[in-house]
């Protein structure tokens, strides 16, 4: 009864079983809204990636509607959803999106952003899949998993390095091409290719660089399920996820406002700073906290239950969640900067417009933009 009408409860995926079949309608209906409007129109190589993507993305989803009262089981499965949703299907829905958003905002050729696609999509499922393994450790799956998840896991972030360089590389590249032109800039989305970068970076230091902390076998045996990992797990978040839709937001602002170039405002501009300095405080302050706990709890207590009591009340910890609260705020504060500008900033006079001839000759409708022509 509470399984189909209340909650599942399962972390992340606590959702009912109604609601649990009325997500994968969803998801079927995004999908068959992709597909039938990619066999349309041209079929690219990123919206072909997006498609195969999402085919297993909803698949996956499928490996937790099962139910087993053995709890290694249980989680067994469980991480196919969480782990190979978030390091690898969902990975390559942000690849694809950058790489669509990169196309768009400055306007970098098509062809080696593709090129681009394919390495990366390549590079994070061969080491996203079986770094599966990393969540295998303690659960009473076999213990080759130590070693496969260790390896695997271990590789996962050279792709999002590769992400990052590829971000970089076609900006840097852009912007070369629209001086030696007499241009100033080659951007015609100001916001938008911020919150991309973020991304890019974020994506990187989150999950890569936090992610690689934990990682192996010999840490993870300490880390666990600590303060360490909340800071880990919203890094991942905010820094591949939050911030690439947040981009997605502005380029869907500007193509349904028909603005040639949309400039940064200063909400725009309080916003990105206030919700990534929040973000990389809190994950900081977590780190630190973890920490305490890692060294106190485990190393020094031996992960006995008393002993997490005890190093609950350090200081280490205490003044680390201290500061997180303060950061959370600092964050909130920016979220409410950033829902006001996606709200208003389309009216602010400052962007460039499209003259009456451009949309004469339909350049605002997207199929000919100047940075598209190119
Ligand atoms: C954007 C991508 C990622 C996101 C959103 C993400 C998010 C998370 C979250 C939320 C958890 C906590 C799960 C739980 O409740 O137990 C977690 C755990 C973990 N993540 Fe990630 N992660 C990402 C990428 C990575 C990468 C690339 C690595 C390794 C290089 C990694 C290594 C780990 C490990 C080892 C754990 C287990 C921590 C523990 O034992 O407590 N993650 N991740
Ligand atoms: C004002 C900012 C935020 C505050 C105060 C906050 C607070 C919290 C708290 C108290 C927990 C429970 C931690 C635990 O069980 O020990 C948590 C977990 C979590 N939050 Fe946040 N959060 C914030 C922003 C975010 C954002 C922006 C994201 C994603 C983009 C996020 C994703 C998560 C995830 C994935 C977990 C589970 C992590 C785990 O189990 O290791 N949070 N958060
Ligand atoms: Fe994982």
């Amino acid at each position: 009864m509470a399984i189909w009408f209340i909650h599942e409860g399962r972390e992340y995926i606590e959702a009912p079983r109604w609601a649990d079949i009325g997500i994968v309608i969803v998801v079927l209906g995004f999908l068959a809204n992709v597909f039938f409007t990619a066999i349309k129109g041209k079929r690219t190589g990123i919206i072909t990636v997006l498609i195969a993507d999402l085919i297993a993305l909803a698949g996956l989803y499928l490996a937790g509607m099962g139910f087993t009262d053995n709890i290694s089981m249980d989680q067994y499965w469980w991480w196919w959803i969480i782990h190979l949703w978030v390091e690898a299907t969902w990975e390559v829905f942000v690849a694809s999106l950058a790489a669509f958003g990169l196309i768009r905002i400055i306007g970098a050729s098509r062809h080696v952003v593709e090129m681009w696609l394919w390495i990366e999509v390549a590079m994070l499922f061969g080491s996203g899949i079986l770094g599966l393994g990393h969540h295998y450790f303690w659960i009473g799956t076999p213990e080759y998993w130590w070693e496969i998840g260790a390896l695997f896991s271990a590789l996962k972030p050279l792709p999002l390095v590769a992400m990052f360089v590829h971000v970089t590389y076609d900006w840097g590249k852009q912007q070369g091409i629209a001086k030696a032109e007499g241009k100033g800039s080659s951007v015609t989305n100001v916001p938008a290719l911020t919150w991309f970068f973020t991304n890019a970076f974020g994506n990187f230091l989150g999950a890569g660089v936090w992610g690689f902390f934990h990682t192996l076998p010999q840490v993870n045996i300490y880390t666990h399920g600590t303060q360490f990992t909340s800071a880990h797990g919203h890094l991942a978040f905010y820094g591949a996820y939050a911030t690439i839709l947040i981009g997605m937001f502005y380029i869907a602002i500007q193509k349904a406002n028909k603005i040639k170039i949309l400039k940064a405002t200063f909400d725009f501009k309080m916003g990105i700073v206030l919700l990534t300095f929040g973000m990389l405080g809190m994950t900081i302050a977590l780190t630190i906290a973890g920490y305490g706990q890692v060294l106190v709890e485990r190393a020094q207590m031996g992960a006995t239950w008393e002993a997490y009591f005890i190093s609950q009340n350090t200081l280490w910890f205490v003044q680390g969640l201290g500061w997180r609260f303060v950061m959370g705020i600092m964050m909130v504060v920016g979220f409410v900067y950033l829902v006001k500008d996606l709200l208003i900033i389309a009216k602010i006079p400052i962007h460039e417009r499209y003259t009456s001839s451009e949309i004469e000759i339909g350049v605002e409708m997207g199929h000919k933009l100047p940075s598209l022509a190119r």
